[in-house]
């Protein structure tokens, strides 16, 4: 099978890692929209409108199913791009909310949503979660993230201050939701910030425990092949594809 994932940027590669990790297609085609990222910081139509213009690209490709490894996409188009598509599409956020449920049975527990301006606006983490009986909910922006990780900046004194200046007045959480492509590089740092934060969702090991669950794709002998593409820029993401995918980056 052939699967193709979207992302706005080069974070979708932090959900290609968990695909290469567990097999389960023969290949899969990367494209980042590096000439407009970030979609965070964008309005709903136009999240949308470049959403269903990442289609065209796709048609290039005889994909079976597209993931769309942006948290902000999901969070707004995936309707539109079904409509539009005549293969499967899926987002990140159903499978980031199954992944809280499979594993938080406590609804009193305090959670930690973070993500782009737009995604932590469209409530769709917060209403879901909500309807599933979680009540303590804190719900934040962390858009400064997404530069940060993208100079390749994993740790240190930019990313503590950072974390100080959005945190600081948070209860200790019980689980943190990623919802953004870029989070799970500081996710080490994350936790620690908390005192190590017991549960960390991550939308790339939600997808493929949601692929498997749901649509019962098994992990293959053998590895998959990646391919990638980006509308600017396309050494940049292949160099950051090598640092960020460690071995199998050496196979883009
Ligand atoms: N890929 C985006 C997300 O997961 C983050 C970067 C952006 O703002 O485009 O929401």
């Amino acid at each position: 099978m052939k699967v193709g994932v979207f992302d706005s940027g080069v974070g979708g590669l932090s959900v290609v890692k968990s695909l290469l990790e567990h097999r389960l297609f023969d290949e899969i085609i990367y494209y980042g929209d590096t000439a407009r990222v970030p979609y965070g910081t964008k309005d709903k139509n136009t999240i949308i409108r470049y959403s269903l213009e990442a289609l065209e690209f796709f048609n290039n490709f005889d994909i079976d199913l597209l993931i769309t490894a942006c948290n902000t996409v999901s969070a707004y188009a995936l309707d539109e791009m079904r409509e539009a598509s005549r293969y499967g599409v899926v987002g990140v956020i159903e499978p980031g909310i199954r992944a809280v449920q499979n594993r938080l049975s406590d609804k009193n527990s305090e959670i930690l949503i973070t993500g782009t301006r737009a995604t932590i606006a469209s409530g769709r983490y917060q209403t879901a979660l909500q309807d599933l009986g979680y009540r303590h909910l804190t719900a934040m922006q962390t858009g400064l993230f997404v530069p940060l990780v993208e100079e390749g900046i994993f740790e240190g004194p930019l990313l503590n201050e950072m974390m100080a200046y959005y945190f600081k007045d948070i209860p200790p959480p019980a689980a943190v939701i990623l919802g953004c492509t870029h989070f799970p590089l500081i996710a080490k740092e994350m936790s620690g910030y908390f005192d190590n934060v017991p549960l960390m969702i991550h939308s790339g090991e939600a997808i493929v425990e949601y692929l498997v669950e749901q649509y019962g794709f098994t992990t293959s002998s053998k590895e998959s092949q990646l391919k990638i593409f980006a509308s600017d820029n396309v050494e940049g993401l292949r160099k950051v594809a090598k640092v960020w995918l460690g071995e199998d980056g050496q196979r883009v």
